[in-house]
């Protein structure tokens, strides 16, 4: 088979699962992250040894999986994260919210900072990348995503402190973070049956859901958490569900938070809300 041949191949399997466009960008992932190739009009043959790796990748392909779990990564801010079934796959919407936090926040000089779930450590580590002088710690209540973290922090060549922490079970936080960062659980069960089969499938419910009688659960109890941890002037960020964004504000508000501001993401949904204690 030559390569523009196995381009073709792979499009044919995948189109009638995930329709032309989609079909199109898993192809050319597989193709330059598993095969090394970039270009879909190369000539010269596709390595015959390499068949059976692509037709178990497509195998998993076919059940939907998603393609970041068959590779193992994901790109994220322009960085590369293993992931596997213990994290969320980063999303763009967080990518956004780490591109809020590096624009508020210009000054290379050294800040604490908290991330509250951080599962595949997307946000500290990019955060880390780009601003080297902060001290950053991500903690977690899952040891598996920890794990996929500090494999991220190494493969990115950076330093964070990843630890293990119930953020629902603890009384306080540490003191002193200049900004506590979180995108914390926050689909409430209910909706569970209009989300895409494949994320219910293969990305992990501890990340995803809370119960329906309090979807704010988490930004309450991490609203509460920071009012006592954060520095003077320090900051609290959260990605948001797009439904819940004006409740969150109300609560952080009454909660005694000053200049609250939702940010609207590329989309136009409100998906990120920042606020100063
Ligand atoms: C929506 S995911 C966000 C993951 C990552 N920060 C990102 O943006 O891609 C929420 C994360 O919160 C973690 N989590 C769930 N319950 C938790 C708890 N009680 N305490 C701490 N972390 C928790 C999950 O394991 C998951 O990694």
């Amino acid at each position: 088979m030559l390569i523009k041949e196995a381009y073709q191949y792979i499009k044919g399997i995948l189109t009638p699962i995930y329709g032309e466009g989609e079909a199109n960008s898993i192809t050319r992932i597989l193709m330059e992250d598993a095969f090394g190739y970039t270009n879909p009009a190369r000539d010269g043959q596709f390595p015959k040894d390499k068949v059976p790796l692509l037709e178990a990748f497509l195998k998993r392909l076919e059940q939907s999986e998603p393609i970041q779990y068959v590779l193992g990564q994901a790109d994220f801010y322009g960085l590369k994260f293993h992931v596997n079934q213990d994290v969320l796959i980063p999303r763009q919407e967080t990518e956004e919210l780490v591109y809020w936090i590096l624009e508020n926040h210009p000054s290379k000089q050294s800040l604490n900072v908290l991330d509250i779930g951080t599962g595949s450590g997307c946000i500290p580590i990019t955060l880390k990348k780009h601003r080297p002088d902060w001290a950053i710690t991500g903690v977690d209540v899952s040891i598996g995503a920890l794990e996929i973290a500090q494999q991220n922090a190494d493969r990115n060549g950076v330093e964070v402190a990843f630890r293990q922490m119930d953020v629902l079970g603890v009384e306080s936080l540490s003191a002193n973070w200049d900004i506590i960062v979180s995108n914390p659980p926050y689909i409430p069960l209910d909706e569970s049956r209009l989300m895409p089969k494949n994320v219910l499938k293969y990305e992990p419910r501890l990340a995803l859901f809370v119960e329906n009688e309090d979807s704010l659960l988490f930004y309450r109890k991490i609203a509460d958490l920071s009012l006592n941890a954060l520095s003077e002037n320090g900051r609290l960020y959260f990605e948001l569900n797009e439904y819940n964004a004006e409740e969150v504000k109300a609560m952080l508000l009454e909660k005694g938070y000053r200049t609250v501001e939702i940010q609207i993401d590329i989309n136009g949904k409100q998906r990120m809300i920042s606020a100063q204690r």
